[in-house]
Parts: structure tokens; C-alpha cells; sequence
């Protein structure tokens, strides 16, 4: 089973595109409640998508910091094989000049190819999913190590905080397992608060079309 080529219908829909240029805009937008300032302009500014998905997704994070930066360094990383060639091909396309170095392998694993204090900005979209809280407290403590000091994330995640939701997610782990043929995991929207907080991060927490799902705008504390 390949969920790449599964999850195609729905990243190769044209609004899969509005929505990741509308989830980039509102989560940076939501660092201010923070009273923090995304740096894109910095020298050497290096970014990193964790999780790439799929080449639309690399694609419009591509645009996203280009528009920002003209020069970035960019990592993208994917556990999967036919999403990191598919990246590939679409990068030697579309960006033949740009600095991106592109690897298949594990986000737990980063920190062995990704120096420490490296990365400006670390970038993925419902990868929380593919880990439970002992693993993902290990994902978080990874990225805190190759993240900068005045280094940011932004991501999303989904959670339940009402039995409707439970449901939900639920379903959610069955159609990864049967759709997907992938593990996911349940968490409650406190368990989600908590792991971010707790690996010495702070974060503001917003909404998304889905009440489910949840944007994360996160810096070091
Ligand atoms: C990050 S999520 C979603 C990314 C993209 N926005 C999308 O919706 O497909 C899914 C991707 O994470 C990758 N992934 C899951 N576990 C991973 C891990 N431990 N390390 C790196 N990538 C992982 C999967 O292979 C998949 O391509």
C-alpha cells in the first residue's frame, strides 16, 4: 500500500495548495501574540520541512520562504522513498539553483545529519499524528536541538477535547491503517498542550477550517 500515492487525492487537489499558503500565513502571522518576530531575512537563514508529504507541499513551502529570503538553505526530510524521489524530481524542475539538500529519513534521527542550533525554521503539517506521546517528546526534544535560539516552528496537529472528537480520532487511526496503510495515533488536546510545554517550548494554539485541527505557532522558552 503506498501512501503517497493514496493520500495523492487529497495533496494533489488544487485546494490542498490555498490551504498550506493559508496555514503558513496565519501561523507566522501568530507569532506576534508572542511578541515574536520571524527573522527570515537573517544571513544564512535555514529552513527545514519535516515530513515533506508530497511535491505540492515542497512546492508551496519553497515559494513561501523564497518570497521572504532569495537565499535560503533548505532541508527537506521524509521517512518515505516515493515522496523524497517525487521531491526530487520537482526540485531539479522548479529549483534547479536553490540550496535544498533533500533526504529520506527518520525526523527522530535529524539531529545525526542536522547540526545542533542550525535551523532558523522547522516547518510540518500533521506529522504529530505519526507518533505517540513517548515519541513525540523525543521528536520535540530533537527539534530543540537542531533548532537556533531565536528559532521557530510551525506546524498542525489534530487532537479530541469532546466525545465527538474521540470519535473522530478514532476513525482517524482506521483509515490511516486501512486508506494508508500507516500507524497514527490518538491524543487529546490536553496530552498535545502539554507535550509541547513540558519539552520547553511555548506556543500559541489556533484554529483551522476543522475545530479537530489545530495550528501551532512555537518558539524555544
Ligand atoms: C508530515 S505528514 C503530512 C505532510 C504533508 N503536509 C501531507 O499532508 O502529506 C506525512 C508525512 O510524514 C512522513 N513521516 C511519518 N513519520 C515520519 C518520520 N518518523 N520521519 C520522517 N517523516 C515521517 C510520512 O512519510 C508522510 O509523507
Amino acid at each position: 500500500m503506498s501512501y503517497y500515492k493514496n493520500f495523492g487525492l487529497v495533496l494533489g487537489n488544487p485546494l490542498w495548495r490555498v490551504y498550506i499558503r493559508w496555514v503558513l500565513d496565519k501561523s507566522i502571522d501568530d507569532f506576534g501574540k508572542l511578541r515574536f518576530k520571524p527573522d527570515f531575512k537573517k544571513k544564512n537563514f535555514t529552513c527545514l520541512l519535516c515530513g515533506v508529504g508530497n511535491e505540492a507541499t515542497a512546492e508551496e513551502y519553497i515559494k513561501f520562504v523564497v518570497k521572504r529570503n532569495e537565499n535560503p538553505a533548505v532541508w527537506i526530510i521524509d521517512l518515505g522513498k516515493e515522496q523524497i524521489d517525487a521531491v526530487k524530481t520537482m526540485i531539479s524542475r522548479k529549483f534547479p539553483k536553490l540550496n535544498v539538500k533533500i533526504k529520506q529519513t527518520n525526523a527522530l534521527e535529524l539531529d545525526q545529519i542536522i547540526k545542533p542550533g542550525s535551523i532558523d525554521w522547522l516547518e510540518t503539517d500533521g506529522l504529530f499524528e505519526f507518533f505517540d506521546n513517548k515519541s513525540l517528546k523525543k521528536l520535540l526534544a530533537v527539534w530543540k536541538n537542531i533548532l537556533n535560539k531565536d528559532g521557530f516552528i510551525t506546524t498542525t496537529a489534530t487532537s479530541s477535547r469532546w466525545k465527538f472528537q474521540e470519535y473522530v480520532d478514532r476513525f482517524k487511526v482506521w483509515t490511516g491503517r486501512v486508506w494508508l496503510g500507516v500507524t497514527v495515533y490518538r491524543h487529546t488536546r490536553e496530552e498535545m498542550r502539554n507535550n509541547i510545554i513540558s519539552s520547553g517550548f511555548e506556543f500559541v494554539e489556533g484554529p483551522t477550517f476543522i475545530p479537530y485541527f489545530k495550528r501551532y505557532s512555537i518558539v524555544k522558552t
